[in-house]
């Protein structure tokens, strides 16, 4: 089986275990609501083609290489998000949203859904910010009240696997707000390394990007200035902390509107050794629904 997209990205160890860990999540999570009356919908907002090849670099910035047909049957294909979420088998979920914004890879997604005709897939070539956004404020509106207190028994997995920094604070704000739905979000580390300058502070235009990003200016306490003497006399210098706090700072910020986040998240590293991404969880649900799912998401952070 061939498809015509190459979705090729990542190396083969990280985003195995990226896949890993989000597929048992999915399972354990399924299991755990199953004898509950809930409407469970997973939302994969950079939900791809449905198969990842990992051995080929990642594409620079939002560029992305394709033309290539897949070859599915290869060793080195691994299924990807979209197709594990819909594979969950013991409590299945009851929708699944896949939002892709390049219009060929939803075209691939759309063969999801022809393989699987009973079930309620729904593929939206859009913005995942744009989409996700106007959901979550759309349920809560519709609602009145967070999902969570209105007694509308939905809850909801969201999985963010972008390239880089594309997702915008004000989106993680709104998937918090709803109080029912559990996040998965893909940290990109080395993208923010190249935007953060080791000995100054990034200019005008890269300082709006990351407010948007971290959705403040929390950023900036990544930078101190340390005062050298010399001969001359003293000298400052700005120096930025090291990469893993740049992925604390969100993390830290997380903690602020999610009443559940995993404090250990699983740091990919490439061959030299240096973190690319942290893989990060948090649940919005303020109750014992968030804390079973914080339980689950440590345990596989710790195990992979
Ligand atoms: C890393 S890949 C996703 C891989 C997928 N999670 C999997 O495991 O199969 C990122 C995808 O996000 C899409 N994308 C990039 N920017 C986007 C945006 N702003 N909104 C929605 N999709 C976007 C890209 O076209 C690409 O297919």
């Amino acid at each position: 089986m061939a498809i015509n997209v190459a979705n090729q990205f990542g190396s083969p160890t990280w985003t195995e275990q990226k896949l890993t860990i989000l597929e048992q999540y999915l399972k354990r999570y399924t299991t755990a609501l199953k004898n509950q009356d809930f409407h469970l919908t997973y939302v994969d907002a950079f939900a791809g083609t449905g198969f990842v090849n990992p051995n080929v670099a990642a594409p620079q910035g939002n560029e992305f290489s394709w033309g290539e047909s897949l070859d599915v049957s290869s060793r080195d294909v691994l299924v990807g998000s979209t197709r594990r979420a819909i594979a969950v088998a013991d409590k299945p979920f009851d929708t699944l949203i896949f939002v892709e914004q390049n219009a060929n890879h939803a075209a691939e997604l759309q063969r999801i859904r022809a393989e699987y005709p009973s079930r309620d897939v729904r593929i939206e070539q859009s913005d995942a910010n744009a989409f996700l956004q106007t959901w979550c404020d759309t349920q809560n509106r519709i609602l009145g009240v967070p999902w969570n207190r209105s007694g509308d028994r939905q809850r909801a997995v969201v999985f963010l696997d972008p390239f880089a920094t594309q997702v915008y604070w004000r989106t993680v704000a709104a998937i918090a707000s709803t109080e029912s739905i559990d996040l998965w979000i893909l940290f990109p580390l080395s993208a923010l390394t190249r935007i953060l300058p080791r000995d100054r502070e990034p200019d005008e235009a890269w300082a709006n990007r990351l407010d948007e990003f971290y959705g403040g200016d929390e950023w900036r306490t990544l930078y101190q200035t340390r005062i050298l003497p010399t001969l001359f006399g003293d000298e400052a210098e700005i120096v930025r902390a090291d990469q893993r706090a740049i992925a604390q700072v969100y993390l830290d910020k997380l903690g602020t509107i999610f009443p559940h986040v995993s404090d250990s998240p699983k740091w990919f590293l490439n061959s030299r050794n240096s973190p690319l991404f942290a893989f990060m969880f948090a649940a919005s649900n303020p109750g014992r629904g968030g804390q079973i799912a914080l339980r689950i998401a440590n345990h596989l952070l710790d195990r992979w």
